[in-house]
């Protein structure tokens, strides 16, 4: 078979990874991919969001399957256009991606379907907005409808913080038309989780839960990036929890996008807050996580590419999705500076042991050598029989990552270790 995978990501590298183990998978066109990537497929310098010669490439090819994981070509409609050439894809078709794309549809469904999550109010009018904001408690959250790098949602401690933000995103155009409508929430406390599924639109296959580490410092300090670490599974998602998530959230949520005319087919994301209340979604991606992703195919003792085409093909049911009854940890290797500014162009380097276990995500190849690109460059992980060794394991072996100006968070794991003991 020839596959094609849109993105260029660590994420998109272990999904390469996971579906090169098939068998029958000959050829794996990466789109554009990276220089890491390109160890393990044919990189073709075709942007994420370059749909029409995404197309035309896949036809040309004439690739059997495709996955789209970004979420922006998901929301731009990647996968109905690849369908309308007769390309079956894993993702979700822009009508349903939607739930991601748009807060506001987010949380408007949520509140239809009565499906739990922070209480909120949507604004298209920056005074109404900040007349609400005169009265709203503190802490409150501030959140651009559409898609913003992860970079769009602003906890503000205060009123005028809150206010600034609103003006930024409103009237700045901080975030381009992404921030012309704003919801502002309820601040919710509790452990995170994130629990990425399988869904055909008939039945929901969680993946193993994971644990995101967003913020740039150790001990969750300094400013929200896309994802410094992750370890899998999460400590706090007990079995008891798990149970209540599918039925609370999970179920309704596939019967939500169904009787809205929306059904979702892919990897449903749900970013959950265990609160005092219960669990509560904070957010829909309608993709995989990054670096979840990175944390929980490792993981994974079925074959992906089965599960994907049974999500696209509606047989996700009969469908064995089993898991490894272990631990992984994930140690992202960043340019010093990220999120905000960093260097790039050094050489990146790797032993033996450490290329076996690291996925790229910020890196190209200048002829031969491998030089750094992006703000994350790198994420290393290990798979052990617990959360203390695959910690141990996965900052030994990132060790044998080099490249100039190299940073890593020292914590990655450090809370969940805490919530086991
Ligand atoms: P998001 O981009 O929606 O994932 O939000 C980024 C981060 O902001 C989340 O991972 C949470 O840590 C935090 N966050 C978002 N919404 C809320 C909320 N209502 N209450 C508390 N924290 C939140
Ligand atoms: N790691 C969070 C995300 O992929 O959105």
């Amino acid at each position: 078979m020839k596959l094609l995978v849109v993105g260029g990501g660590g994420r998109e590298h272990a999904i390469i990874r996971a579906l090169k183990k098939n068998p029958q998978v000959e050829t794996i066109y990466s789109l554009p991919g990276n220089g890491g990537i390109a160890q393990d497929a044919e990189c073709v310098p075709i942007g994420a969001t370059d749909i029409d010669k995404i197309v035309a490439f896949a036809v040309e090819k004439k690739v059997d399957y495709a996955v789209v994981a970004p979420d922006d070509p998901l929301v731009l409609g990647c996968v109905d256009a690849l369908e309308a050439k007769g390309i079956p894809c894993f993702g979700p078709r822009a009508n349903a991606a939607i739930i991601e794309g748009s807060k506001i549809f987010a949380k408007n469904l949520m509140k239809k379907y009565g499906i739990p999550t922070a209480d909120y109010a949507v604004f298209e009018d920056m005074d109404q907005a900040l007349a609400y904001l005169d009265t709203a408690p503190v802490p409150t959250v501030v959140k651009a409808d559409g898609l913003a790098l992860g970079k769009g949602v602003i906890i503000a401690q205060t009123r005028e913080e809150a206010k600034t933000a609103v003006r930024e995103m409103m009237e700045g155009g901080k975030f381009g038309a992404s921030g012309s409508r704003v919801v502002i929430e309820e601040f919710l406390t509790g452990p995170e989780v994130s629990v990425l599924s399988f869904t055909d639109g008939k039945v929901v296959k969680p993946m193993v839960s994971s644990m995101d580490h967003k913020r740039a410092g150790d001990n969750d300090t300094g400013l929200n990036t896309g994802g410094m670490g992750t370890v899998a599974p999460n400590p706090y998602y007990t079995p008891e929890i798990a149970d209540r998530c599918m039925k609370e959230i999970f179920l309704p949520t596939i019967a939500a996008m169904n009787a809205e005319g929306r059904t979702f087919r892919g990897c449903l994301y749900f970013g959950l807050m265990l609160t005092p209340k219960g669990p509560k979604v904070i957010e829909y991606n309608c993709r995989f996580g990054d670096p979840e992703t990175q944390v929980v195919l490792p993981l994974l003792e079925s074959d992906l590419l089965t599960i994907m085409r049974a999500c696209t093909n509606g047989t996700l049911a009969e469908t064995e999705v089993k898991f490894a009854d272990k631990h992984a940890c994930c140690v992202i290797l960043a340019s010093k500076g990220y999120p905000e500014h960093y260097q790039k162009g050094f050489p990146l380097t790797m032993t033996e042991e450490a290329a076996a276990h690291t996925y790229v995500a910020g890196a190209k190849l200048d002829g031969d050598t491998l030089v750094t690109s992006g703000g994350r460059v790198t994420g290393t992980t290990a798979v052990a029989d617990s959360l203390e060794e695959a910690i141990r394991e996965a900052y030994r072996i990132s060790d044998g990552v080099h490249f100039e100006n190299a940073y890593r968070r020292s914590d990655i794991g450090q809370r969940a270790l805490q919530a086991l003991k």
